[in-house]
Formats: C-alpha cells, structure tokens, sequence
C-alpha cells in the first residue's frame, strides 16, 4: 500500500521532470544538404559582449532583432545603458534623434530599399536560432565563398545562392570550397582553401563566429538562465512537498488499523 502511494505520488512528478528536461533540447533546424557542424553556445557575458558588437556593427544594418530591447540586452550581459547607446546604438528616427536605449533593436534600413538591393528583405534575427538551430548558424558563417557568377560576389555551401553578401570577408579573406567525387558521381564538401587573407587568422574568425552566434542563441530565449534556475527552484520544492505529503498521509493514517 505504501509503495503504490509512493509510486502514484511520484509517477507525475517524473514525468514532469522528463518533460522539462527533454522539450527545450528538441529543436527544429532545417540543412541545406551540406553537413553542420556541431556547435555549444558559450554563456559568459564576455562572450555575448563581443557577440553582440560584431552583431551591431556588420549585421544590424540589414538585419534587426526586433523583439529585443536595448536596455533588456545591456542588463542580461552585464553593460552599462551608457555604454549601450555610445558603442552599440548607430540608428536615428525619421527626426534624426539618436536611438533610444528603451527602444527595440531596429535599423534604417526600408523594406523597399532591401527589396531593390537583395531581392529579398533581410529577415528579422531575434528568433533565428530558435527556426534554424545554432549548428546551421555557425556552420552557414563559415560558408561563404568566392563566386564571381553571383550578383554580390559570394556564395554559400549551406545556403546555396543566398541573398546575403559575405559581410565579414574583411575579417575572414575569401575562401573556395574543395570538393571530392564520392565515386557515384556525387562531389562531398572537404572544406575551404583560403584564396586571400583576411585581417584575421582562421583561429580567430572561428572564435568572432563562436561569440557572434552565441549572442544570437541569447536572443532566440533571453529568459533561458532565469527560467532553468526557477525551474530548479520549483523541482526543489515539489520534492520537498512530497516529503511532508509522504509524512502527513502517515500522521493521518496512523490510528486506523491495517488489515
Ligand atoms: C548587406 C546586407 C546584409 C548584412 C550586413 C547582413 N545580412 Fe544576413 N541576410 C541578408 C539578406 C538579403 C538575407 C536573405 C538571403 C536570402 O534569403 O537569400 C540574409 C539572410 C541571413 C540569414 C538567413 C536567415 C534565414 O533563416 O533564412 C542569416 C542567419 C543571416 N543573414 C545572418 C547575418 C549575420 C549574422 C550578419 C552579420 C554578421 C548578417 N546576416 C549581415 C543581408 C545582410
């Protein structure tokens, strides 16, 4: 009788936990047929500092990250608002006013004005690590490369003929893929040949890539930290409720007799 309470108690408890432990890993990424490579966001606030320089300085002029706030992001990793609007705030209204540190994470750029450069308006990145998955981010930075036949001059093995130029060819250089015939007439990517440098060294690039989408991991769910370390905290304390359950059953059952 104990044992079948205890396990009707407990039976919920476990299935709750299994379920918070195993939905926020099961994510939706879509590939573009080349392999990903694996990748684990880094968490420090460093990190996401540099993250989110290099995001404001090369991809926020095309991209914005709407539904974030500036002022949410400088308290998240651990920057001052002033530091916010003199380092990392580039945008003015229609009035030509600096950008507010309570504002959304915007740009200047009009939905018209993308249309007639890329063919497309660049989408809008706060989720995009939520829709693709870190791996297709990290692996798609690292993929662009040198293709006279496109319009802006790059392409990318992830994403074939995107849209979106090689905006860090300055720090990368150019590179071009190597391929080899897998013997039934299909070429399997070996990796890139560096053609010219750039001001970066490879190790280097490969760590600005390694910060760059860890900040846009953050921005996909800026209350992960907050919610795992809640979530903790109500785990601690259901276990602790069943514990006074398990002794209140006794004290309630303890003069009837047993038969
Ligand atoms: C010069 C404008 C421009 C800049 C700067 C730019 N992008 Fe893009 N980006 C685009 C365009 C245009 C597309 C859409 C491409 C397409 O759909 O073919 C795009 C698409 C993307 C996508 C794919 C989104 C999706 O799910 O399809 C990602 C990810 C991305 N950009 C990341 C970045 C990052 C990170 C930076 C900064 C390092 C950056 N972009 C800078 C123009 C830009």
């Amino acid at each position: 009788m104990k044992k079948m309470i205890l396990s009707i108690a407990t039976a919920p408890l476990l299935a709750a936990a299994t379920l918070l432990v195993v939905l926020p890993q099961t994510g939706f990424t879509a590939g573009g047929g080349a392999a990903l490579e694996h990748f684990s966001p880094v968490r420090t606030d460093r990190a996401l500092q540099r993250g989110a320089r290099t995001f404001a300085n090369y991809c926020q002029g095309c991209h914005t990250a709407e539904y974030q706030r500036y002022s949410r992001l400088a308290t998240d990793i651990g920057i001052s608002e002033e530091d916010m609007s003199k380092n990392m705030i580039f945008t003015t209204d229609a009035e030509g006013a600096a950008t507010k540190v309570g504002s959304l994470m915007t740009n200047n750029m009009s939905a018209d004005y993308a249309k007639k450069a890329f063919g497309v308006v660049p989408p809008n990145l706060a989720l995009v690590s939520r829709s693709r998955g870190v791996d297709w981010l990290y692996t798609y930075m690292k993929s662009f490369y040198l293709d006279e036949s496109r319009p802006l001059g790059a392409n990318n093995t992830v994403y074939p003929n995107v849209g979106m130029p090689h905006v860090l060819a300055d720090l990368q250089g150019w590179t071009k893929p190597v391929y080899h015939d897998d013997g039934e007439g299909h070429s399997v990517l070996d990796g890139f040949q560096q053609v010219t440098a750039g001001t970066l060294s490879p190790e280097e690039y490969d760590s600005t890539i390694t910060d760059l989408v860890s900040f846009l991991d953050y921005l996909g769910d800026p209350n992960r930290e907050a919610r795992h370390s809640l979530g903790i905290k109500v785990m601690l304390f259901l276990s602790l409720f069943l514990v006074l359950a398990i002794f209140l059953k006794k004290e309630y059952w303890k003069d009837i007799p047993h038969n």
